[in-house]
This record gives structure tokens, C-alpha cells and sequence, in this order.
């Protein structure tokens, strides 16, 4: 089966996909992304990931290209042609096409492009033994709350974690603590129980998983706080873990030399990984 991309307007084979080499995306960087996984012909919280979109496209900018309900009906019929029941689809915008300059263009239209394809979240055997992570010195800028597609600074993260032999990198601030994986959002249990990722500020991408997760802790009443953890405090930790639309809840077992709580996935990382899946089936943030 060929695959379909969504290209400003028109459904096209993937192989013959492209865009302008004036488009701003391709040569700044200039634009917004989001990924949504896809599990049984549902997205998994489509309404969070398209308010985080419109979010990131104000916050520098960039005009949506049409309204909710266009965009809404685009996404389906990507998903629709490609055949995709479980997997993921991926939008991106940009400020559009433009002879090369800094400035903003005068009037320039927002570019899109959407994908899908299929894809199984999060790694079963990943999931089963648990992730090796490497700590890493975060190299991002100021505003990692917007999910830009400028990613530099993540690839190389990603990049060293697989010459590692890691699944993920972990950013680490100027104070030595934690901010997030390069595509993921990471967490700790402590050794008293208590559930720890890092607050939704403008150091880290708000993820759309980590919200879904925070909401299922709630639900399971686990003890829960919002606070940044030192790289030390991570690899003392009773358990740690990972979220994204695409790892789910995955277990960490190693952090650079250190292994983690008896080096196994922890009981209570893979309970929350349980409820985030019956949350996902039952229909996420709109059940
Ligand atoms: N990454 N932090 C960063 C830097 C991310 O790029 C992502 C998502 C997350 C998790 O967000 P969410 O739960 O909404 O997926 C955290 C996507 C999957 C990607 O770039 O492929």
C-alpha cells in the first residue's frame, strides 16, 4: 500500500511529498509540530495535543491555517488513507514560504504537512525490561514549552543516548537537575512513595502523556508533586520513568552507571503504565 502526505491543501504519495525550499520550516526552523498517537481509529487525546498546538502557534505567531473543525476533518482523512488503526500521525506548520529573511514575512501563508503512519506505542520489549537512559547537559533554549521543530539540541541527545546504547537522553539544567528526555518527559518515584516529574514551566515540553498520566495518578490517589529532581536523586531513586505519545509509560531502569531501584521495571511505574492504557481505551481526557 503507498502511503498519502498532506501537503497544503492536496493528498499526494508520500515518495513525491515536498515542500518549497523557501518554506521558513526548512530553513529556520520556523514552525510548530505536534504527534498523535493513534490506538484502535482513536487519537489519543487529540483535544489536548490541538489546544497545545494552537498554543505553540500563538506563542510565536504563526496564523492558524484554518479553523479546528478543517484541521480535524484533514487529520482524518490522512489517517483514513493511510490505514491507519493504530499508529501515529504527524502535523507540522510553518510560517510559510518566503524569499530568506529573519523578519517575519509580510504575507506569508501558514504551511502544512501531516503523515501517518502505522506504528505500535511504546516498545513491548522496552516496556518489559525497562529503558537505559544517559544524562546529558541541556543545550536548548528558553522556551522549550513550545513543541517547535527546531530539535537540534534533541537529536544530539538522541543521537549520544543510541551510540550508548540507551533509549533516551536525559537534559540536565545548569542547577544539575533534570528537565525532560530529548522526546520524552521523565519522572521519579522517591524511596517514600512519592510520584516527582518537573513542573510545567518554559524549561520543559508540557506533554500531552504526562498530562494524561498526571490525571491517572489523581484518579489511583498515588501521592504526587511538581517539583525539579537532581541527576543524584534520580539515580537514588526507588523507580523511575518515562512518558511520550509514542513510549507511553516506560519503565527506567539504568541512568548513566547507576542502576535503578533492583534494576527491574518498578511495581508502580508499571501500574501507572496499566491505568495510562485503560485510560487511553476509555477515551483519555474527553471520557
Ligand atoms: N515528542 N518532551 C519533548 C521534548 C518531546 O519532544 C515530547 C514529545 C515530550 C512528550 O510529549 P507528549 O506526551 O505530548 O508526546 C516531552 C514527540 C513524541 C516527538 O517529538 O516525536
Amino acid at each position: 500500500m503507498s502511503r498519502i502526505a498532506y501537503v497544503n491543501g492536496r493528498y499526494i504519495p508520500h515518495r513525491e511529498a515536498s515542500v518549497h525550499i523557501d518554506d521558513r520550516g526548512y530553513q529556520f526552523a520556523d514552525g510548530v509540530y505536534e504527534v498523535i498517537a493513534i490506538e484502535r481509529d482513536r487519537m489519543v487525546d487529540e483535544g489536548l495535543h490541538l489546544k497545545r498546538l494552537e498554543r505553540s502557534l500563538g506563542e510565536i505567531g504563526i496564523a492558524a491555517p484554518m479553523p479546528e473543525a478543517a484541521l480535524k476533518a484533514v487529520m482524518r482523512e490522512v489517517i483514513r488513507r493511510n490505514r491507519v488503526h493504530d499508529g501515529i500521525i504527524y502535523i507540522q506548520m510553518t510560517r510559510g514560504v518566503a524569499p530568506r529573511d529573519h523578519a517575519f514575512p509580510g504575507d506569508a501563508e501558514t504551511q502544512v504537512v501531516m503523515t501517518a503512519r502505522r506504528a505500535k506505542p511504546a516498545n513491548p520489549k522496552t516496556a518489559a525490561e525497562g529503558a537505559r537512559v544517559i544524562t546529558v547537559p541541556d543545550l536548548r533554549w528558553a522556551r522549550c514549552d513550545i513543541k517547535s521543530i527546531a530539535l537540534l539540541p534533541n537529536i544530539l541527545g538522541k543521537q549520544q543516548a543510541r551510540e550508548a546504547g540507551a533509549y533516551e537522553a536525559w537534559q540536565v539544567d545548569r542547577d544539575g537537575n533534570v528537565t525532560e528526555g530529548t522526546s520524552t518527559n521523565a519522572w521519579i518515584v522517591t524511596k517514600a512513595g512519592e510520584v516527582v516529574t518537573r513542573a510545567a514551566t518554559n524549561a520543559i515540553l508540557n506533554g500531552v502523556t504526562r498530562l494524561g498520566v498526571i490525571r491517572v495518578i489523581e484518579r489511583a490517589g498515588f501521592r504526587f508533586v511538581e517539583r525539579p529532581f537532581s541527576v543524584g536523586e534520580a539515580k537514588a531513586a526507588r523507580e523511575a520513568f518515562l512518558t511520550s505519545t509514542t513510549s507511553y509509560v516506560t519503565p527506567v531502569v539504568r541512568i548513566d552507571d547507576s542502576i535503578v531501584g533492583d534494576g527491574k521495571p518498578g511495581p508502580l511505574a508499571q501500574e501507572l503504565g496499566k491505568f495510562y492504557r485503560g485510560y487511553v481505551e476509555a477515551g483519555g481526557q474527553d471520557a
